[in-house]
């Protein structure tokens, strides 16, 4: 079954939308594999961000992202990738709709408060530096309501 990584940015965490977010995921119905706070070292925030290395916000972003404890998910489920994006919202805030996460709860483009895979392979990526460890494999019994056979 398909995985994304999500991380609640610093100033998710700062402004309380842990819970808020995590919640979001699992009443939409997908399984938490993967949980923990971490606080990025300015490498692992420029290797995270790595596709964007040549923006010219690229610093600010590494600083920001590495200003304090993000908390770290893996989700799993069908088209969790892509579902988890629309959940999201847009880059831009002010394109995201009321009812996205970044449409409820933030305003400006460099404080957006939730990151998500964009692809598979990002997703790949992501989770294999965040969760070097691996995740927690669990039979989901109500899955059963969630999926058709
Ligand atoms: P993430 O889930 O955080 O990866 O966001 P995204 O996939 O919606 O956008 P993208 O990967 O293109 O950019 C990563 C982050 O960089 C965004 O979430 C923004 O916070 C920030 N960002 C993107 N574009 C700009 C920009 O033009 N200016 C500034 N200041 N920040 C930007
Ligand atoms: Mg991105």
């Amino acid at each position: 079954s398909e995985r994304t990584f999500i991380a609640v940015k610093p100033d998710g965490v700062q402004r309380g939308l842990v819970g808020d977010i995590i919640a979001r995921f699992e009443k939409r119905g997908y399984k938490l594999v993967g949980l923990k706070m971490v606080t990025p070292t300015k490498e692992k925030a420029a290797e995270h961000y790595q596709d964007l290395s040549s923006k010219p916000f690229f610093g600010g972003l590494v600083d920001f992202f590495s200003s304090g404890p993000i908390v770290c998910m893996c989700w799993e489920g069908l088209d969790v990738v892509k579902q988890g994006r629309q959940m999201m919202g847009e880059t831009q805030p002010l394109a995201s709709k009321p009812g996205s996460i970044r449409g409820d709860f933030s305003i400006d483009l460099g404080r957006n408060i939730i990151h998500g895979s964009d692809s598979v392979e990002s997703a790949e990526r992501e989770l294999a530096m965040w969760f070097p460890e691996g995740v927690n494999e669990w039979a989901k019994t109500v899955d059963a309501w969630v999926y058709e056979p």
